[in-house]
Formats: C-alpha cells, sequence, structure tokens
C-alpha cells in the first residue's frame, strides 16, 4: 500500500524513512571523518572530496525532508503499540519530532557555513551553491558551524535513543513495531493516539536549547584580528596610511581570494622624475585565505612554519600618466623570482594612492608541486595592491 493506515506505514512513508536513515548516518560519517582528518597539503584533496560528498547528500537529505513532511501531514499516524506505557510513548514521540527538526536544522546550518565562507568544497549538480541573503562572513560561517555541530550532537543522540528503542522493541517486546517501519505490516490497535502537544513542546524545548546554547555559550570567540594591525610606517618621504595586499587563487575552478593583515612599504618616490623605490615586508603568517588558510599556510604552500616573511624589492619608473611599474625581486619560500608590478599613482597634494597588481605563477616559487595540473589549484596567483600613503610636512 501506498499510503499509511493508522496501524501501518505505506510504501512512501517507508521509502522516506529508510532513505533519509541511510543518507543521515552516512552523512554524520563523513562529517566525522572530516572533522578529525588533520589538514595538510596531503589530505586537502581528500578533504575536498569528502566536503562536497557529504555537502551534496546533506542538501539531498533537505530535499527529502521537505517531501516527506509534505507527504505525512496528508497522512494518518501509525498508533503506539503500548499507549499505556505512557513515558515510553511521550519519549518516543519527542524522538520523532527532534529527528524531524535535525533534518531541517543539519542541512540549513550546514548550508549557511557553506554560503558564507570563502571557497572550498563545492556542492555538486544540481544544488545552486549558496543561499540568497547569506553574505560572505567569517563570523556568521562560526556561528552556523557552532550550530552544526551542537546539532550533529542531539541528531547523533537521539539516533542512538531511537535505534536503541527500535532494537529493544524487536528483542525484548517482540511486538511489531520494526517490523510495520521494515515492511509495512499493519501492527496495534487503531484505537487511540496519545495527543502530540507535549511531545512536541518537549523536542521545541531541545532544539531551542540546543540553538541557543550554540550561538551564545558555545558562541564564537568573535575574531577581530583584521586589517587595523596594519602598521603605519615611517619612510623617507612617504608614510602609508592603509592599504591591502590581496591574492586570489582558483581552486576546483572557483576563486578564492584572501589576503594579509600584516605588512609594511617603505616607499620613496621622486615627483619630478617620476622613479622611486619600495621595499615591501609581508608577515606570511598574517595570511587568511578562505576556509583554505590553513592549507595555505601549510608546508606545501607558503610553509609560514619556515618562510615568515616574504620581500619584495623594486624600482618605480613611470610608464605615462599615471601608469608605473615596480620590477624588482620577489622572495618567497626562499626563492626569489624577478617580478613587474603595475600600478596607477595619482599623487594629489600630500596624498597619494597606489592601485595595481601583477600575476604570479605559484610553480616559480616550488609551491604545491603535489599539484602538477590545475585541476585542484590553478597556476596563477593574482595579486593585488591598494595603499593610500601621505607625504609629512
Ligand atoms: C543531515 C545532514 C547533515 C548532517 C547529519 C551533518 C553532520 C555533520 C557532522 C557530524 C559534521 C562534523 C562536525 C562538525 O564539524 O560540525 C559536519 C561538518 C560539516 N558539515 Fe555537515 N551535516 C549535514 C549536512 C550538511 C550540509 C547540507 C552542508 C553544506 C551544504 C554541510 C556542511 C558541513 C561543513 C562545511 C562542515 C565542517 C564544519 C566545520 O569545519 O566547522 N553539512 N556535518
Ligand atoms: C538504522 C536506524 C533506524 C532504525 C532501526 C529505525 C527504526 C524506526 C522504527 C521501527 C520506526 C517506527 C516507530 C513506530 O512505529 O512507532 C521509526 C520511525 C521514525 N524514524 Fe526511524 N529508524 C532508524 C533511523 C532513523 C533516522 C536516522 C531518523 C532521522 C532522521 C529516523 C526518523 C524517524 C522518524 C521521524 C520516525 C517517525 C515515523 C515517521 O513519521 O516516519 N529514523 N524508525
Amino acid at each position: 500500500m501506498i499510503s499509511n493506515t493508522t496501524a501501518s506505514y505505506g510504501r512512501v512513508a517507508r521509502f522516506f524513512h529508510w532513505s533519509i536513515a541511510l543518507l543521515v548516518l552516512s552523512d554524520i560519517a563523513l562529517g566525522l571523518i572530516g572533522k578529525f582528518t588533520p589538514r595538510s597539503g596531503d589530505t586537502v584533496a581528500f578533504l575536498q572530496l569528502l566536503y562536497s560528498t557529504h555537502k551534496t547528500i546533506g542538501v539531498t537529505i533537505l530535499a527529502l525532508a521537505v517531501l516527506r513532511v509534505g507527504w505525512a501531514i496528508s497522512q494518518p499516524r501509525p498508533v503506539p503499540l503500548h499507549p499505556e506505557r505512557r513515558l515510553e510513548t511521550f519519549a518516543a514521540d519527542t524522538a520523532h519530532w527532534v529527528l524531524y527538526a535535525a533534518i531541517f536544522v543539519l542541512p540549513l546550518s550546514g548550508w549557511v557555513i557553506h554560503s558564507a565562507e570563502v571557497g572550498f568544497a563545492p556542492i555538486w549538480w544540481p544544488f545552486p551553491q549558496s543561499l540568497p541573503f547569506i553574505p560572505k562572513s567569517e563570523r556568521l560561517a562560526g556561528a552556523a558551524a557552532n550550530v552544526h555541530w551542537i546539532a550533529g550532537i542531539v541528531l547523533a543522540t537521539m539516533v542512538a535513543a531511537h535505534i536503541g528503542g527500535a532494537i529493544n522493541h524487536a528483542l525484548i517486546d517482540r511486538d511489531g513495531t520494526l517490523a510495520r517501519m521494515w515492511n509495512g505490516r499493519a501492527a496495534g490497535k487503531a484505537a487511540t493516539h496519545p495527543g502530540k502537544t507535549a511531545s512536541v513542546l518537549a523536542a521545541i524545548g531541545i532544539w531551542t536549547f540546543a540553538i541557543g546554547g550554540a550561538l551564545t555559550v558555545f558562541g564564537p570567540a568573535h575574531n577581530v584580528e583584521a586589517a587595523s594591525q596594519f602598521p603605519a610606517k615611517q619612510t623617507e618621504g612617504w608614510v602609508v596610511q592603509d592599504g591591502s595586499l590581496s591574492i586570489t587563487i582558483k581552486q576546483m575552478g572557483a576563486e578564492v581570494t584572501g589576503g594579509f593583515a600584516n605588512w609594511q612599504a617603505e616607499i620613496e618616490y621622486d615627483e619630478v622624475t617620476r622613479t622611486g623605490a619600495v621595499k615591501t615586508v609581508i608577515d606570511t603568517t598574517s595570511l587568511t585565505l578562505g576556509s583554505v588558510t590553513d592549507q595555505a599556510k601549510g608546508p606545501e604552500f607558503f610553509d609560514v612554519a619556515a618562510h615568515d616573511t616574504a620581500v619584495f624589492q623594486g624600482n618605480i619608473v613611470q610608464i605615462g600618466g599615471p601608469k608605473h611599474q615596480a620590477s624588482g625581486s620577489l622572495t618567497l619560500v626562499g626563492q626569489s623570482v624577478s617580478v613587474t608590478l603595475d600600478f596607477d599613482l595619482e599623487v594629489t597634494g600630500r596624498t597619494a594612492k597606489a592601485s595595481g597588481g601583477t600575476v604570479l605563477d605559484r610553480r616559480d616559487f616550488g609551491m604545491g608541486m603535489a599539484y602538477p595540473d590545475e585541476s585542484s589549484v590553478g597556476f596563477a596567483v593574482e595579486v593585488r595592491i591598494e595603499l593610500v600613503a601621505t607625504k609629512p610636512e
């Protein structure tokens, strides 16, 4: 039978139950394997595959959950087999409501993490990559990750109790509870169904406590490192007031942009000859690059444990109008490579604005040699620099 009766689960309800059960158990396992896999250059490709699988299964669960609820609303609910055991019935019902909510809370919080963080493992076709109205924000991603983690604990605890209950019915009570979910056999007297208000309220209470706790007590330590650490550096003529040094890479075909929070530039520039010199010292440990920050700083790429600074030193010449070039050498992970930076320079009074960039090839610095093609990490690293400097009186 396709539909439920008050004593049995129909095919559709059973299909939803078992398909979602299988996918949920797999996704808990994948999530935990991901959490406990160390982040390094050796594991990044594995983790990408793992999280893409995890996310795609998770979004599939969400789609099935929507259909399941739509179906369940139109169906009678099979009555409990032992309505006289009021506490047991209440506990089982509460677990069912908590589980119903879990198949929404987990995928949605996961999807918020994915939409709010930059880069990393994509969700596969046919699902969209982002939720509308979710901005890219590390803080939001952190809060959603806390909800996801605590909700995962609630889900795993409820699933364990739920499976325990089912085994208990099958082995100790030897009643038809498991059989009616497994093969649709009818069981139970179609008499009464205890009210659902108490169990629904209990489930709402559990979720309020869990999500509230995840956002407050276990809330993310608000990460305000930020560009305010940018040091103003006194030089011969120019003091850098503000600026950003960002890089963009392509990871699995998608652009990921990040930057260095800490760097210093010493700039000399003669407005008559339109020539000058620049020395930039970059603190590579201050790099953030979305969710691949740890991998980028790891031994395969920037190797910040061994090389915590990168230095660019070059001479500035005017090409024409605002267009300038700084040609020199960039020393990164111990390798020095000739680099030309194209930038526009506008000097108005005592303020100079420079904006430009260059494209590097990671292979020139021996970075990511374990990724000989561009399928996971592109060769090109786009560098952008924006700065405002003033000349003291
Ligand atoms: C019912 C569905 C899901 C379940 C049971 C589930 C479960 C888990 C578990 C147990 C973890 C490891 C613990 C943790 O780090 O929080 C995890 C991590 C993660 N999940 Fe899910 N998940 C589900 C759906 C999704 C979806 C739909 C997405 C994204 C579209 C997603 C994205 C993530 C991400 C990004 C992490 C890593 C979080 C971090 O590093 O803090 N999950 N998930
Ligand atoms: C191997 C694991 C599982 C077993 C053996 C199992 C067993 C059962 C049984 C026997 C019932 C019928 C209870 C009754 O008629 O009173 C049931 C119902 C239910 N189960 Fe599971 N279950 C499992 C996993 C899960 C998971 C992972 C979820 C979470 C998403 C889940 C959610 C539900 C819900 C919401 C119901 C209420 C009936 C409905 O509306 O579909 N189960 N389960």
